[in-house]
């Protein structure tokens, strides 16, 4: 009755101020705002436009956004940043009847100012630290420009390189991924909503995104719902436990439900099981290509089976903001049901503080302060060597060290290849291109540049373009490559052809990059070959012939310092693949952590009636896990501190380390796990633990790890999360392949 009252006589900002924030909870707030809301105004907080300067989908452009926002129809914008922009749209909001704030929402991938690697480099750093300080840096950027929301982290494990998003992921592996995705949530989150330096987290595509049959993107995923949960939930589940404030739901369909009326993912799961309290919006027009998809016959139909699933929030496909008002009315949608979504939306509103100061990220200071932080710009830097991920070092035949790093003192040096000049290509998929982006991007040339100064010639050719079919420029790059003591071939992909809609099936370096390669490994120098790409790519022929590959992604901003402090050895390589890199397209999808089937091979020798292929190993080019060193680590004496455990007790597992070459350096030693007989097959290996040490050239440490029945738990065929009595390997090694193995029995 009080309430009543005072609404009568105040307007709504007043009656927030009469009732301070302290005395009232979230859920009081939201309840006391909902009260006043028409059924159309609750139904605008559940719609989302695009502010049309960039756009990932079909655009629906009606000139009428504004209007809309004017009378309280819409509740979230994306694509709409710079606290000018986000301040002029938040005034509209706020000539509304309700005044309720409007969210900004962008994806803010890996970084919005200062551009990081892309995360699946990010994620060959292992670093946990360090990625959830990228996607602080983010946030504190993105935050000044007005921005509450982002589309991040996508935490959908991909074991198919094909699929062109991979690059925006942890890659393959569900442990790692689980610790990615936390740790990207808590950055970009920060202290906590609130903090006017904390943008939302959004847990993306939810779910089985990164299985699209054929790794053809937005396809149908038709898995076993074991290895929906074995697989690819547990990022999601990580996310949300971390906190994350949203869900977005997915494009493909998921065993015949599109993801985006999946009433078992989001409802179920996610709200139900996981207690969720956040909001899920759609992906782009989602909700209503679930009629493309033949799931619902137009979009009121949509409308009604996304709602009801429990899709929250409507991203641009405008079913809700046109039907959903009449299919409450007509009884099709139960009023409880929009209230419900309607109340996860605001109480995030108001979790962010928006209702005490809609216009607290709209600052123009703060803005300009973060517009040149040089601060972010040596952890771009810091984050870019650590995902840098060296392949191979050989030795030259006669020389007494490998090829990398390189000697300081070179006199001569040629940096050859499409991309050595590259800036914005650096970026990657998924970023930001700023008008002053030629002079902070450091390109491969000037990293380089910078490191040696005037002490060395520095000579260039481009050899070809990334996609070329033309060999004209070989001969140019040949004479230069002749002239100098050593080369730097800088090759790999566009920046446009990994990322949403760029699957391809074929991997292979693109254009004639390959060939550059070998007609310059054919000049008898000293080859660096540096590979730049969004995805695990084919190049079979360097890997064999030439001494020295640094895999390096896109990097981001600082892309060329990091590269050369990585070349000259000023940063020694540390990075390990979250993904396998296949041998050839027809491998796909491979990943470490598959069963053994009744018919496993024992190697490539053996595949006569094997799991095999009659024309190609089983085996990847490179194993998850993997990344050398300039320095050389051994593993010897693992150990277990007891032979069989019960539940309630714990193991520790350990091995000796020794760095036995001549650098400092930092090693990933990893642990894995290996169920041999349960109730439904297990994987061959399953990482279960990592530990990163730093080891100065000649010493040894011994790693630790404890093993616990919590770590042995698994999905039975009835999907409970169980572990079962029995024998377990352990392995401890560099990466997934070379381990040394010891084993333990868990018993009742
Ligand atoms: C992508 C999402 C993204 C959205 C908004 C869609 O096409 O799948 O990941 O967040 O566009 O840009």
């Amino acid at each position: 009755m009080l309430k009543r009252i005072c609404l009568s006589l105040f307007s709504f900002y007043h009656f927030l101020m009469i009732c301070p924030a302290q005395q009232k909870t979230i859920d009081q707030k939201v309840d006391s705002v909902m009260q006043l809301m028409t059924l159309e105004e609750k139904i605008g907080q559940m719609n989302q436009y695009n502010g049309d300067w960039d756009a990932t989908g079909p655009i629906t452009k009606d000139g009428e956004k504004q209007n809309q926002i004017k009378k309280g129809y819409v509740g979230a914008m994306l694509n709409v940043s710079g606290a000018g922009h986000t301040r002029a749209l938040q005034e509209i909001a706020m000539q509304s009847r309700m005044k309720i704030p409007l969210l900004f929402g962008q994806d803010v991938i890996h970084g919005y100012r200062t551009i990081f690697p892309i995360p699946l480099a990010e994620a060959a750093s292992w670093d946990m630290e360090a990625i959830q300080k990228s996607a602080r840096i983010g946030a504190l950027e993105a935050a000044a420009a007005g921005i509450h929301w982002t589309f991040a982290p996508m935490v959908d494990i991909a074991r198919d390189p094909r699929w062109g998003r991979v690059m925006e992921g942890a890659g393959e592996d569900p442990f790692l991924g689980s610790l990615i995705a936390a740790a990207r949530v808590k950055g970009f989150q920060g202290k906590g909503l609130g903090n006017t330096d904390a943008v939302m987290a959004c847990a993306k595509h939810f779910a089985g995104y990164g299985a699209a049959v054929g790794g053809r993107d937005y396809n149908s995923v038709d898995m076993s719902l074991w290895q929906l949960h074995e697989i690819y939930l547990p990022p999601f589940k990580a996310a949300a436990a971390a906190g994350a404030a949203t869900f977005m739901n997915a494009f493909n369909d998921l065993n015949g439900i599109p993801a985006a009326g999946n009433k078992y993912l989001q409802t179920d799961i996610l709200k139900g099981r996981w207690d969720f309290k956040g909001f899920i919006v759609s992906d782009w027009g989602g909700v209503g290509e679930m009629i493309n998809h033949g799931y619902a016959k137009n979009s009121e139909e949509a409308a009604r089976l996304a709602v009801n699933a429990g899709c929250d929030m409507d991203m641009e496909s405008r079913s809700y903001i046109n039907h959903l008002a009449n299919l409450v009315k007509a009884g099709k949608v139960g009023m409880q049901v929009i209230d419900e979504s309607v109340s996860r939306i605001l109480r995030k509103k108001f979790e962010m503080g928006l209702f005490d100061d809609p216009f607290r990220f709209s600052d123009t200071n703060r803005e300009k302060e973060q517009w040149d932080n040089q601060a972010n710009l040596v952890a771009a830097k810091e984050m870019a060597k650590k995902s840098i991920v060296l392949l191979k070092n050989d030795h030259l035949p006669g020389q007494s060290t490998p090829v990398l790093p390189i000697d300081r003192s070179v006199k001569k040096i040629a940096l050859i290849g499409p991309l050595v000049k590259a800036k914005s290509e650096n970026l990657g998929f998924w970023s930001f291109d700023w008008p002053d982006d030629e002079n902070r991007i450091v390109s491969l040339w000037e990293g380089v540049q910078k490191k040696l100064g005037k002490g060395a010639t520095m000579l260039y050719a481009q050899g070809c373009d990334i996609t070329d079919t033309s060999r004209l420029g070989f001969a140019a790059a040949v004479a230069t490559a002749m002239l100098a003591d050593i080369v730097i071939v800088s090759v790999g992909e566009r920046r446009d052809m990994t990322g949403e809609a760029k699957s391809r099936s074929d991997l292979h370096l693109p254009g004639v990059q390959e060939k550059l390669i070998q007609a310059l490994q054919a000049t008898g120098k000293p080859l660096v070959v540096m590979i730049s790409a969004g995805r695990p790519l084919i190049f079979n022929w360097t890997a064999e012939h030439v001494p020295a590959i640094l895999y390096t992604w896109w990097l981001g901003t600082k892309a060329g310092d990091a590269m050369a402090d990585v070349l000259f050895g000023d940063y020694n390589p540390s990075g390990k693949l979250p993904m396998s890199f296949p041998l050839a397209e027809g491998q796909l999808p491979v990943y470490y952590n598959h069963f053994n089937t009744g018919r496993q091979a024992k190697d490539d020798n053996d595949r006569m009636y094997r799991s095999a292929y009659t024309d190609l190993s089983i085996y990847p080019a490179f194993p998850f896990g993997f990344g050398l060193s300039y320095t050389h680590f051994s593993y010897s004496d693992i150990q277990l501190s007891r032979s069989s455990i019960r539940p309630v007790d714990s193991l520790r597992a350990s091995v000796t380390v020794t760095n036995n070459g001549k650098f400092d350096g930092k090693e990933t030693v990893q642990l894995y796990i290996h169920d041999l007989f349960a109730s439904v097959v297990r994987p061959v290996k399953e990482l279960k633990g990592f530990k990163q040490v730093a080891l100065k050239a000649g010493e040894k440490i011994r790693v630790e790890f404890m093993i616990t029945a919590a770590d042995l738990r698994f999905y039975n065929d009835q999907l409970q999360y169980i572990y079962e009595p029995g024998a377990f390997e352990v392995f401890i090694g560099t990466n997934s392949r070379d381990v040394l193995k010891t084993a333990f029995q868990l018993v009742e």
